[in-house]
């Protein structure tokens, strides 16, 4: 049924464009009422497919999140902040203890903050602090957050930097991106580009070795168009790390927390870092970050770093029950990533077969894009035809988000029904036919 914009619609967002500063809000009028599984509803009463999890915080679905809210409820009842950085208390130390349990042998320290931005944050202290070193490596399209230190490694749109400078020191290089790599079907080829760059140009030409304190990046970049780098590229990135005593950090969070299959999508590579970030789905709709570090990398002195709201109680209650049903549920929320990630895989594919404009399909698990192009010979980024189509989704009442330049992400919570993913996947190919000459 076609989407209604009503004059409830129309005055929230005449009202919002009044009183709050403008963020990235995409062009969709869509005012939330209520949900947190795969269907949610706006106050006029629309109801619309969720393929976007609200950009991969929903990720267990509406099972879980009934757990969720009730353990926040109950901790609200108790005690909602209790100071963490001053005083002790014992329920962030059990989530810790837990959470810590999901990572490789020998993690580790956690320090909790209330959001990705933060958790990067964290991560440039510590590896600072660390290895005494002050200069960062990442990789161009990464998105790591929007405060002045993560902002520094984020390299993925111009508007995000304009006029925000100076920064930390950073240098970038590029990310292997296969679809658009000199050497596509050419996997080690496709990594060696990268890992020469960061030798022959950055350690050769920029900065010396012995300063550089880490390399951040994404396992699969997200808001840089959902690329999945070769399976090889992290075990090259590993040794060029080891081969100069640099930290690796890897931002899980996007990817992380089952949505590429792992609980750690780094896992899916076979690789280890030395600190990982996590947010989004590990508060399970409550704010959250959570900075994870190898034990062997030692502690922070005190008073060197700290903050007010880190391990508030009612998000870490949240996080702990998300916790909770994940290691309960592993499995079949495995299983299910499995099998609907492969389904939706293959319906994109087969749009891709049949749409000049779907250009490349990837992705891993249940974390997909389809990056759309004027045509598959030129791979022009066909921006324009992908907004006309994510409009078109919404007004059919399927939310979507796109997804570096022309790509469109797909990232549903994990127990999406069939039903409703054959109906959203037939809304966007209709999409896709009407916007194909
Ligand atoms: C990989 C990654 N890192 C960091 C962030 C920043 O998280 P937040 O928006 O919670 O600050 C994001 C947000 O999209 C992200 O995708």
């Amino acid at each position: 049924m076609a989407v209604k914009i009503g004059s409830k619609i129309k005055g929230v967002i005449k009202r919002d464009g009044k009183v709050i500063f403008t963020t990235t809000r995409e062009i969709f009028p869509f005012v939330a009422e209520e949900g947190h599984g795969d269907r949610v509803t706006d106050i006029e009463g629309n109801r619309f497919i969720d393929f976007t999890s609200f950009v991969s915080v929903y990720t267990l679905g509406d099972d879980a999140n009934a757990q969720i809210r009730n353990a926040a409820k109950k901790q609200m009842d108790k005690m909602m902040h209790a100071a963490f950085l001053d005083f002790y208390s014992e329920l962030p130390v059990r989530f810790a203890e837990k959470l810590v349990k999901m990572f490789p042998p020998g993690f580790g320290r956690v320090f909790f903050s209330n959001s990705g931005t933060e958790a990067v944050e964290d991560a440039i202290k510590l590896a600072k602090i660390f290895t005494k070193r002050s200069h960062l490596i990442a990789f161009y399209g990464a998105f790591h957050g929007r405060s002045l230190g993560s902002l520094a490694l984020t390299e993925s749109k111009t508007v995000h930097k304009a006029h925000f400078g100076p920064f930390v020191n950073v240098s970038h290089a590029p990310f292997p991106y296969p679809y658009r790599s000199h050497h596509p079907d050419d996997p080690d080829e496709c990594s060696k580009e990268s890992i020469d760059f960061i030798e022959n140009n950055i350690l050769g030409k920029e900065v010396p070795p012995e300063e550089v304190a880490a390399i951040f990046f994404e396992p699969i970049q997200g808001e840089g168009g959902y690329i999945v780098p070769p399976i090889g590229f992290f075990k090259q990135l590993k040794e060029l790390a080891d081969k100069h005593n640099f930290l690796l950090v890897d931002d899980e969070i996007q990817a992380g927390y089952l949505r590429a299959g792992k609980f750690l999508a780094l896992d899916n590579f076979g690789v280890r870092a030395d600190i990982y970030t996590m947010a989004k789905a590990i508060g399970g709709g409550l704010p959250l970050g959570a900075t994870v570090a190898h034990t062997s990398l030692g502690d922070t002195p005190a008073g060197s770093h700290a903050g007010t709201f880190g391990g508030n109680l009612v998000s870490v209650a949240a996080a702990n029950a998300s916790l909770d049903y994940v290691k309960r549920n592993m499995r079949s929320l495995q299983s299910k990533v499995k099998t609907k990630g492969e389904k939706i895989m293959k319906r994109l594919r087969e749009m891709e077969d049949r749409y000049e404009l779907v250009g490349d399909v990837r992705g891993m698990g249940l974390m997909i894009a389809a990056e759309l192009v004027k045509s598959k010979r030129s791979k022009e980024y066909a921006v324009k035809e992908r907004d006309k189509i994510l409009m078109e989704c919404f007004n059919n009442g399927l939310l979507l988000l796109p997804t570096g330049k022309s790509a469109i992400r797909i990232i549903p919570p994990i127990p999406i029904s069939d039903s409703d993913m054959d109906k959203g996947l037939d809304i966007l190919e209709e999409a896709i036919k009407n916007n194909s000459k």
